[in-house]
Formats: C-alpha cells, sequence, structure tokens
C-alpha cells in the first residue's frame, strides 16, 4: 500500500474536508493520528475497521502551545515517528469591514489558521528534521491570491499561512522536508451547501480533488514541489 508504514498526522480529522482525507489515507495503509478537539469519533472509527490503515485519536486545543506539544509527544511514543503532517484545522468568520471587525474575531481567525499551524510544525518538524524526511502540508485558501472586503481577519491569517508555508520550506529543504499548501475555492461540503442551496454546486471543489492533490504531494515521490500554494479554483 501507497502509505503503509507511514505515520500521519491530521489536524482537523472530524472536519468536512478532514473526513475524506483521513479515510483516503486509511485506505492506502497509514497510520492516522487524528487530531480534533474531542476524544474519539465513531465514524472515522468504524471506517477504519475495514481499512489496511490504523487511526488513533488525540484530542488537543491547537491554539494551546502545551496542549499541542501534550498532543505530538503522546503520538511520538505511540507511533514512533511523524512522516507526514496535515494542517487542516481552521475556521472562517466574515461579513464585516476591518473597522467593524472586533477584536475576539481578529484573534480567533489568527488562533485557528495561522497560531494552530506554527505551533503543530514547530512541534513536529524537529523531529522529522532529525530524521531527514518529512511532508507538511497546510490548507489555505484561494481568496489570499485577491483579496476582497468584508473577511480581512480570516484572509490576513491565511495570508500568513501562506508565507509561513514558504519560510518552512526553505527552512528544511536541506533535510529533505517538503512543505506546500493547497489554496481552494469553496469546497463542496455538506455544511457549505446548506449556507448555499441554490448555488451550482457541481462547479465547486470536491474534497477528494483535494485529497487526491494532499496525496501527491505526500508521497516520497514528491521531492521537488516545495514552498508552492497550489491553487484549486471552483469551476467556470
Ligand atoms: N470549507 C471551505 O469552503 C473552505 C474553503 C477554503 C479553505 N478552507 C479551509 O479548509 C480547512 C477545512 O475546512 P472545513 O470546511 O473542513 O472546516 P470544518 O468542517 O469547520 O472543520 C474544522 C476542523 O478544525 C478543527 N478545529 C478548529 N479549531 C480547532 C482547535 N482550536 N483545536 C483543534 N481542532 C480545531 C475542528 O475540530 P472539532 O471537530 O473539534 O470542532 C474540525 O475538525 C480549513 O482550514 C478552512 O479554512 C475551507
Amino acid at each position: 500500500m501507497l502509505f503503509s508504514n507511514q505515520n500521519v498526522i491530521i489536524t482537523g480529522a472530524t472536519g468536512n474536508l478532514g473526513r475524506p482525507v483521513v479515510h483516503s489515507f486509511l485506505d492506502r495503509g497509514a497510520n492516522v493520528a487524528a487530531i480534533s478537539r474531542h476524544d474519539h469519533d465513531p465514524e472515522l472509527a468504524e471506517y477504519a475497521k475495514n481499512t489496511s490503515g490504523n487511526i488513533i485519536f488525540v484530542k488537543a486545543d491547537l491554539s494551546n502551545e502545551s496542549s499541542v506539544n501534550q498532543a505530538t509527544r503522546n503520538i511520538l511514543e505511540k507511533l514512533g515517528s511523524i512522516e507526514i503532517l496535515i494542517n487542516i484545522a481552521g475556521g472562517f468568520a466574515g461579513g464585516k469591514l476591518v473597522v467593524d471587525t472586533e477584536l475576539q474575531t481578529w484573534n480567533e481567525m489568527m488562533n485557528m489558521n495561522l497560531l494552530s499551524v506554527f505551533l503543530m510544525s514547530k512541534a513536529v518538524m524537529r523531529a522529522m528534521m532529525e530524521r531527514h524526511y518529512g511532508k507538511i502540508i497546510n490548507i489555505s485558501a484561494l481568496a489570499t491570491m485577491n483579496p476582497g472586503p468584508k473577511k480581512g481577519a480570516y484572509l490576513v491569517s491565511k495570508a500568513g499561512l501562506n508565507t509561513l508555508t514558504k519560510v518552512l520550506a526553505q527552512e528544511g529543504k536541506e533535510v529533505n522536508i517538503q512543505v506546500n499548501a493547497i489554496a481552494p475555492s469553496i469546497i463542496l461540503t455538506p455544511a457549505n451547501k446548506g449556507y448555499m442551496p441554490d448555488a451550482d454546486h457541481d462547479k465547486w471543489v470536491k474534497p477528494e480533488a483535494i485529497a487526491d492533490l494532499i496525496r501527491y504531494l505526500c508521497t516520497s515521490k514528491n521531492n521537488d514541489i516545495n514552498g508552492n500554494i497550489i491553487e484549486m479554483p471552483a469551476k467556470g
């Protein structure tokens, strides 16, 4: 199997994008450490039973350094090494001009989308550096390429993530660590369908397509794509 004997941390594992990504790594034999704010997830546990992969559940608050460090220590104790880190956890807030944005909203966006990836990368990348191997994937947003109004906190947090991705890629390249981000447009999720029932859902980015790209970037074959923010626009 493509990811047999590979240990993969996936944050946001219980989310709309996280689930299909977890499924696709389990299907290919990976040992997945699924991070969310829950101790256990029955759907993912059941799914794993019918695959050649394994799953462990790790509860963490990704905006808290000691929680992230404890979670990473637990994973390293159980799995021994981490080959792949996929930072999916994140969130959206919008609808207000910057001048009307509460400090709390600003901080929430920075914590969910940027601090979380800084802390996870800091906790995991040193172990990857020691072993001269690692793949890190971050989930950004296409809207960072052409920023518009009324989602300033979100866009700035994801733009920071783009820069963090490029910096980490430079810092990891001498020790065979590749760091890339995927920047999707609106994703075809049940939540988004609920918010926009009348939109043309066929044009939205399919989670499975994002999972396919993540897997390609995480294969040992990929040593060359590094420090890229890969755009995934909606169709049409
Ligand atoms: N949906 C879109 O259209 C879209 C478009 C472009 C980019 N993105 C990006 O794609 C990623 C996934 O989006 P999604 O729609 O799958 O989001 P989602 O369904 O809301 O899932 C978010 C995940 O992040 C976890 N999480 C949030 N804050 C956390 C924290 N402090 N500590 C630990 N876990 C935390 C949640 O865990 P719990 O289950 O514990 O809450 C959940 O698993 C995000 O980074 C998002 O910004 C999404």
